[in-house]
């Protein structure tokens, strides 16, 4: 799929009316959501409002029960067939008896990439997480933030155009969940993706967020789709920012609703 000429114009992500449920449960209703190219969009909801099965149907891992979901203009099974999405969930799955560049390297080995163009890739998307010192480690060896990186770094290998994270640093320190925060939108930038971010956090998503989705507890849907104008580059200076507290008691607003 060529993501750069034809579709230049199209969405990254439509979800038109989609509604899902497991039985009788009704997870999600009516999630009407846009995110174009080059955004980082955040979805924010209490635990169990559906988060993770919107991004797992707009990964083309969940079939939606209503509506439909298009990405880049396909469905988002064809998408995940012609490998638009890197994923990364709040576990980063690294295998231990790999070292981090060998970890990074799997997706490659398995679309099948010659050896010289894999070692380029990887290399590269190491310097963009900032783990070139440590790729021949292994997982253990590594703090979980550092851990997270080396999953981002293998999410971001193969050169998709959309990223999608679960709640990817849940269970980080504060400290280093806001400064993977600060680099996730510097990533996102370098490599001219678009982000699609979950998360409970409000802080995190009003600081990554070109907008943020807030969605409604069970069954979930968009209440609010709040576009965050705060000034670049975003750095710990902006958590000062009186603009910043401000989103952040509109989010939680909309999230108490
Ligand atoms: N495969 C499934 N089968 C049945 N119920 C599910 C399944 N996946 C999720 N659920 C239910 O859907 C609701 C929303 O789950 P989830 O999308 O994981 O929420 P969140 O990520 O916002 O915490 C929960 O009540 C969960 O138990
Ligand atoms: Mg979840």
């Amino acid at each position: 799929m060529d993501y750069n000429s034809n579709m230049q114009k199209t969405p990254a992500i439509v979800c038109h009316n989609v509604g899902k449920q497991f039985g009788d449960l009704t997870v999600l209703r009516a999630v009407n959501l846009v995110v174009s190219r080059g955004e980082i969009v955040t979805l924010v909801g209490e635990s169990g409002s559906g988060k993770s099965t919107l991004l797992r149907m707009i990964g083309g891992l969940l079939e939606p029960s209503e509506g439909y979901i298009h990405v880049f203009g396909q469905s988002a099974e064809e998408a995940r067939r012609a490998r638009a999405y890197g994923i990364v969930f709040q576990n980063p799955t690294l295998y231990a008896w790999r070292t981090v560049e060998e970890n990074v390297a799997l997706p490659l080995e398995v679309i099948g990439l010659a050896k010289a163009e894999r070692q380029t890739r990887v290399a590269e998307a190491l310097d963009l997480v900032g783990l070139t010192d440590f790729a021949r480690a292994y997982p253990a060896q590594l703090s979980g933030g550092m851990q997270q990186r080396a999953a981002i770094a293998r999410a971001v290998a193969y050169r998709p155009p959309l990223l999608l994270l679960d709640e990817p640093f849940a269970a980080l320190d504060a400290l280093t969940r806001e400064r993977l925060t600060e680099d996730l939108r510097a990533i996102q930038a370098q490599a001219g993706l678009t982000v699609f971010f979950v998360t409970h956090d409000i802080a995190d998503a009003v600081f990554l967020s070109d907008h943020v989705a807030v969605l409604s507890p069970r069954p979930g849907s968009v209440r609010a789709d709040i576009p965050i104008d705060l000034p670049a580059p975003r750095g710990p200076h902006t958590r000062e920012d009186p603009a910043f507290l401000a989103y952040m008691a509109r989010v939680r607003a909309s999230l108490l609703e």
